[in-house]
């Protein structure tokens, strides 16, 4: 049972909360969602073509593209955008640069409910996905919180909030962009979709371009 204070116990003033080291999700809808079906196409062109990786029935991804879909002209549009908002992202953080860049962009077509295990994405400081095809009730992205696997000490908790969660779902909808720091570890949780039904991501990695000169890490990335 929680403990409140006493009638007449003193309590501070001006009180607040105030929350450290936020990690940031940015998320937002394509403007032209019929530009995930012109990119439903070309994936499937590719998949027909075999021009990519295809698994053997049941197995998870059922379909994945080359990771260099940023050159496919069929991708300008998805790209610019990518490029337009990851730019206004690193501006958030102000981080200085000389440029950014799309280190790899790929597709995967999966069953609408097969879970993908937790997993980052190294060398880039931020990762995306847009959602193409979005079944009702396909599997979620999960995302986890980096502390979680430093805790060796865990309470129980009688409802999640924002203050105890370490996971967090972000439900997949056709259209949606998500972008988040490239260290933060994330999966695809199962799902309750028609199994006959295809759930399709275009996930990818950005870059930046640029001397970072910190005092004894001076680093530069070209
Ligand atoms: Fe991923």
């Amino acid at each position: 049972m929680s403990q409140t204070p006493k009638f007449g116990t003193a309590e501070l003033t001006n009180k607040q909360l105030m929350m450290l080291f936020p990690t940031p999700m940015f998320m937002g809808a394509l403007p032209d969602v019929g530009m995930c079906d012109r990119i439903e196409r070309k994936i499937r062109e590719m998949r027909t073509a075999g021009q990519g990786q295809s698994a053997p029935k049941r197995a998870s991804p059922a379909f994945m593209t080359s990771d260099n879909l940023h050159q496919f002209p069929e991708m300008k549009g998805l790209t610019e955008i990518i490029m337009a908002e990851s730019a206004k992202i690193f501006d958030a953080y102000t981080m200085k640069r000389k440029s950014h860049y799309i280190v790899g962009m790929w597709a995967n077509i999966t069953h609408p409910n097969n879970r993908q295990n937790m997993h980052v994405h190294p060398n880039c400081f931020l990762s995306g996905l847009v959602y193409i095809k979005a079944p009702p009730g396909c599997g979620p992205t999960m995302f986890c919180s980096p502390r979680k696997f430093t805790k060796n000490i865990e309470a129980q908790y009688s409802q999640k909030n924002e203050l105890n969660t370490d996971f967090v779902l972000i439900p997949a909808e056709k259209g949606r962009m998500l972008f988040w720091p490239s260290h933060i570890p994330h999966a695809v949780e199962s799902g309750t979709a028609d199994e006959n039904e295809e759930r399709i991501v275009v996930a990818f990695n950005i870059m930046i371009k640029g001397k970072v000169d910190l005092f004894t890490s001076r680093i530069e990335f070209s």
